[in-house]
């Protein structure tokens, strides 16, 4: 696919970019004309993506549960490229548990990462990007954070919490006049190791596959690109008016 250099002049930085939806947004504003961090906390993996990328990519071990490695790295990156244009809080876990099972633990685990991760890059990204007078948050939630799923109860707490907090992130951003947009991307089955995991817990993967498939109107699991496209579109100056969205990325799920 020809793609225009609508990203260029553009940083960008996205957590958990060492897989799956991540990694796939980041070769995908690398080709667009955007600088892009890699940022991750398996450093192995994440150096490769960067590499992988080439001129105009570096890597930074980011844990997005640790603000003081948010300040260091977003601090480092400003100082290296003059300012932070995109953020892309992309990293996630999941425990599949319903209510009755999921431990207090598991609970906290999974808002530590999902929830307050998103928390801790939406208050230092808006930091250094009011300096620049602009710039584009997009924050990944889930089909999760609208809809409940029976055997996700942390997960869909987490990423509801998410989806609030963007539009909390996006009206603050815009009563100040900072030019800041921040909206949330709501992706149902994409094919990654993250829906792997969820098949793979099943005694029949096959079958739990097939019924992914089927519960989704276009009739297929979600391409990490189908993803990464929503991401270059909002992070680009063709969403200049788009703010406190929500959008889902999900063959037709929710609107059943
Ligand atoms: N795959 C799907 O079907 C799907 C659907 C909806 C939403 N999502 C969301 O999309 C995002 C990416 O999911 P994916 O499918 O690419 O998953 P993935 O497991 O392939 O990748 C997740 C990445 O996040 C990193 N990560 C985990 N915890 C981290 C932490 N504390 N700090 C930094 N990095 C960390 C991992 O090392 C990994 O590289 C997640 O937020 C997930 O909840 C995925």
């Amino acid at each position: 696919m020809n793609l225009t250099k609508r990203l260029e002049g553009k940083v960008a930085l996205i957590t958990g970019a060492a897989s799956g939806l991540g990694a796939a947004s980041a070769r995908r504003l690398h080709r667009e004309g955007a600088f892009v961090v890699v940022t991750d906390r398996d450093v192995e993996k994440g150096a490769a993506v960067a590499a992988s990328l080439g001129e105009g990519a570096v890597f930074h071990k980011l844990d997005v549960v640790n603000e003081a490695e948010w300040i260091a790295v977003i601090d480092a990156v400003v100082a290296a490229q003059g300012g932070l244009d995109i953020l892309v809080n992309n990293a996630g876990v999941g425990v599949l548990a319903s209510v009755e099972d999921t431990t207090i633990e598991a609970f906290r685990f999974v808002h530590a990462v999902n929830t307050e991760g998103v928390f801790l890059g939406c208050k230092h990204g808006v930091r250094v990007m009011k300096a620049r007078s602009g710039g584009s948050i997009i924050n990944m939630s889930s089909v999760a954070g609208i809809a409940g799923a029976p055997d996700m109860a942390a997960y869909c707490s987490s990423k509801g919490a998410v989806r609030t907090l963007t539009k909390s992130v996006a009206m603050h951003c815009a009563r100040k006049g900072y030019g800041i947009r921040c909206n949330s991307l709501h992706p149902a089955f994409i094919d990654t190791p993250m829906v792997d995991a969820v098949v793979n817990a099943h005694r029949d993967a096959d079958r739990a596959r097939a019924g992914l498939v089927k519960s989704i109107p276009l009739g297929r699991l979600g391409e990490a690109d189908d993803v990464a496209a929503a991401v270059a579109y909002l992070a680009s100056d063709d969403a200049k008016f788009i703010t406190g969205v929500e959008l889902p990325i999900d063959g037709g799920l929710l609107a059943q």
